[in-house]
């Protein structure tokens, strides 16, 4: 996959592509359940969250090596939340990171499957991979947290239910994205610091800056929505105003969208003071997260 990050981003980044086959299981009792697995985990996303584990255990001066069981386990869960997101009970979508979605090729009984098998693999992968067990069950703690009933599928019910339900402010809004998006966020980096050992100031920075990230990534996903080329961003666009969604640009106009996400990156940035050079890379990523265009 090209790249659209500076060279040690990179690295992270193939690092990322080649280990996470390696924690797919190699047998089952289902040839077509592992096959989807590895449709949708291995067809080229950004990366973003393991990226920010490896990124977060580095500013806090750990080994990003002993980090990677748990990148990776965030990008089982989120993919699973992907191929759940486009099942037609959802945002019925037929395309995703430049491919047919898990259901068109694999049917929505199987990609409901898949998604659970790489949900419930995540959790395997830190529980048995992350050392000490102490910080392995504070990881699976976080990873539930940011997935879970107060986090991903909380926001993705909001979601759902503003399609509806058309009483918007954007308070209501920001309850919706800091869930759907910005909850695996948050726990990618809380993640990555537990590893490195970070202490409760530094995990409270990481989680604030996440917290800040997370909003202006949805925010550009919605602005991409509109603005974006299919064929650039692997997704259909100009879905969210003809399904109804609750999106930035809906509610408050694509040029108040983009000046709310660069205000939210710059906040971010200072959350990363106390990291110093450590958190460079950090602040490299949050500045790419508003100007991708994919
Ligand atoms: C898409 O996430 C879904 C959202 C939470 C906005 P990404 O934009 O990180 O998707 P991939 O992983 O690169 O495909
Ligand atoms: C999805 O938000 C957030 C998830 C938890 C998957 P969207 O529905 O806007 O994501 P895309 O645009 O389909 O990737
Ligand atoms: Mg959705
Ligand atoms: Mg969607
Ligand atoms: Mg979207």
């Amino acid at each position: 996959m090209k790249s659209d990050f500076t060279s040690s981003i990179a690295e992270d980044q193939r690092l990322v592509e080649a280990t996470l086959p390696s924690f797919l299981p190699l047998d089952g009792s289902s040839d077509v359940l592992l096959d989807a697995m590895r449709y949708s985990l291995m067809a080229g996303g950004k990366r973003l969250r393991p990226l920010l584990v490896l990124m977060a255990c580095r500013a806090c001066g750990g080994n990003p090596d002993d980090a990677m069981p748990a990148a990776c386990a965030v990008e089982m869960v989120h993919t699973y939340s992907l191929i759940h997101d486009d099942l037609p009970a959802m945002d019925d979508d037929d395309l995703r990171r430049g491919k047919p979605t898990s259901h068109k090729v694999y049917g929505e009984a199987n990609a409901i499957l898949a998604g659970d098998a790489l949900l419930t693999l995540a959790f395997e992968v830190l529980a048995t991979r992350i050392h000490p067990p102490a910080i392995a069950a504070k990881c699976c703690a976080s990873l539930a947290y940011g997935a879970g009933p107060q986090g991903m599928v909380a926001g993705q019910v909001l979601d759902l239910e503003a399609e509806t339900n058309h009483a918007k402010s954007v308070a209501q809004l920001e309850n919706i994205h800091r869930r759907k998006t910005g909850a695996l966020i948050v726990a990618s980096l809380e993640m990555g610091g537990l590893i490195a050992g970070a202490s409760d100031e530094q995990l409270k920075h990481l989680k604030k800056y996440g917290q800040l990230i997370g909003l202006a990534f949805q925010i550009v996903d919605d602005i991409l929505d509109c603005t974006g080329d299919a064929e650039v961003v692997g997704k259909n666009v100009r879905k969210d105003a003809a399904s109804g969604k609750a999106t930035y640009p809906e509610l408050v106009g694509l040029e108040e969208s983009r000046r709310h996400a660069n205000n939210l990156v710059h906040q971010a940035c200072d959350e990363l003071q106390i990291f110093g050079s450590g958190a460079q890379e950090l602040s490299d990523l949050a500045r790419y997260l508003i100007e991708r265009d994919r």
